[in-house]
């Protein structure tokens, strides 16, 4: 079985969607599909009707989700759509030079799409980009894992089961 993804990215400067770009490479090499979908002008139809996503976003303002991100978050606010067929997994960048704010950004998508019902699969992937580590590189390894636990998520889906998120 192979796991079927949009990547959803949330990113200022680019680097995101870089570490999109090297997680799609990881996930296809492992079998798996994965499409890549910026932001931009997105609003939360684009959870409808389900499946298996990934938040990949930056940090910025003052623990703020970057200004590609504001209206698609903004909208799954304001609209506040049943999101229970929806399951998630969430890489967040940020900087701890920003230590009260570190990763805010992926952090408040984890916490919206959690009240509506998602399911998140396994922890969020923190970057921290004071640390001098490539992001897209972490990532590139911590989503061969994950997707393992995304399998055993979408397995109990499609058997009916309606556990707890799938964590570690
Ligand atoms: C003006 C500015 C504000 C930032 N604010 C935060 C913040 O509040 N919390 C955090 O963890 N990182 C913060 N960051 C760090 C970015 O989230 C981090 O560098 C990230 O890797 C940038 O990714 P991007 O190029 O995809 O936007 C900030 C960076 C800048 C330049």
């Amino acid at each position: 079985m192979a796991l079927s993804l949009t990547i959803l990215v949330g990113t200022m400067t680019g680097t995101a969607d870089l570490v999109a770009q090297e997680v799609q490479t990881a996930l296809e090499t492992a079998g798996h599909a994965a499409s890549i979908r910026m932001m931009d002008d997105l609003d939360a139809s684009v959870f409808h009707p389900g499946g298996m996503f990934l938040i990949c976003t930056s940090t910025y303002g003052q623990g703020d989700v970057p200004d590609n991100a504001q209206a698609l978050y903004a909208s799954l606010e304001s609209e506040r759509p049943d999101l229970s067929a929806v399951t998630y997994g969430v890489i967040a960048l940020g900087d701890l030079t920003y230590k009260d704010t570190f990763c805010e950004g992926g952090m408040r998508f984890d916490t919206l799409l959690t009240e509506l019902g998602a399911r998140r699969v396994g922890e969020i992937l923190k970057h921290d980009a004071s640390s001098g580590t490539l992001p897209e590189e972490i990532a590139a390894q911590w989503i061969v894992p994950w997707a393992e636990l995304a399998m055993v998520a979408s397995t109990d889906t499609l058997a009916g089961k309606t556990t707890d998120a799938v964590s570690e």
